[in-house]
């Protein structure tokens, strides 16, 4: 299978070469974990490789998400001017309905557009949306099938569910590709909290099952190798 770059290098050791490419997988983990951060860095990774990519905030205004990506190094203004990158920020709630028909409308906002990639920041407002567990389900499988079919490589990041193991909906997880988790725990001596990230789930291929620390740092997320320490004692 072809795999893209995650952009994170001790990521694409723990999926032993990147995301094989048509998958759709999801980036689960609590506020403040990096989701977004790790979304755009893999979309910025792909962007230098010459892939077409269309990048769907939910969440924060896209001016906003620019202008702090520029303090990581990452440029992705040339790449807005050529049309390499497509920016949507969707007006999810109406003034006088309560959501507005984008949750209709994404599928076939997906199947038109020819990115090779797709990133949607988070499902979780999309979910939230959703009156039942059945919508919620059918919306996110229709999403799914609507990425494959496109031919495009997908990432979902998700809020993580309360105990951390998984989306807070718990639907992405099992009707996606691959589920890609970060988590937080606490030191051994309580002092810090430390980021880790594990694999959960990739279908069809061989993956590292190592739960890996990493940090977010002035150029990104950075995975640390299995053998550095992670906890202090
Ligand atoms: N320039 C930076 N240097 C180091 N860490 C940063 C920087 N910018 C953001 N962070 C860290 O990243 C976190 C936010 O990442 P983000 O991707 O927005 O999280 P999420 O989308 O999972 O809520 C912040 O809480 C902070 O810890
Ligand atoms: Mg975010």
């Amino acid at each position: 299978m072809d795999r893209l770059t995650t952009g994170i290098d001790g990521l694409d050791d723990m999926l032993y070469g990147g995301i094989p490419v048509n998958h759709v997988a999801v980036i689960a983990g609590p506020a403040g974990a990096g989701k977004t951060i790790a979304s755009l860095q893999f979309v910025h990774a792909n962007l230098l490789k010459g892939k077409n990519c269309l990048y769907i905030s939910a969440g924060e205004d896209p001016e906003a998400l620019l202008a702090n990506t520029r303090s990581f190094g990452w440029e992705f203004d040339r790449f807005l001017d050529s049309g390499a990158l497509t920016l949507m920020k969707p007006r999810l709630i109406e003034v006088v309905n309560l959501t507005s028909d984008f949750l209709e409308k994404l599928p076939h906002v997906v199947k038109r557009s020819n990115a090779e990639i797709i990133v949607i920041d988070s499902i979780t407002e999309f979910n939230d949306l959703c009156q039942t567990d059945i919508e919620r389900r059918g919306r996110v499988l229709n999403l799914y099938e609507a990425i494959k079919e496109s031919g495009a490589t997908g990432i979902l990041t998700a809020e993580a569910a309360v105990d951390g193991n998984g989306t807070r909906y718990g639907i992405a997880d099992y009707v996606t590709d691959g589920v890609i988790l970060l988590r937080r725990l606490q030191s051994k001596d309580l002092s810090e909290l430390i980021h880790v990230v594990q694999i959960s789930k990739m279908r069809w291929i061989q993956h590292s099952k190592e739960i890996r620390q990493y940090e977010v740092t002035e150029k990104g997320i950075r995975v640390h190798s299995k053998y550095s320490v992670i906890f202090s004692e």
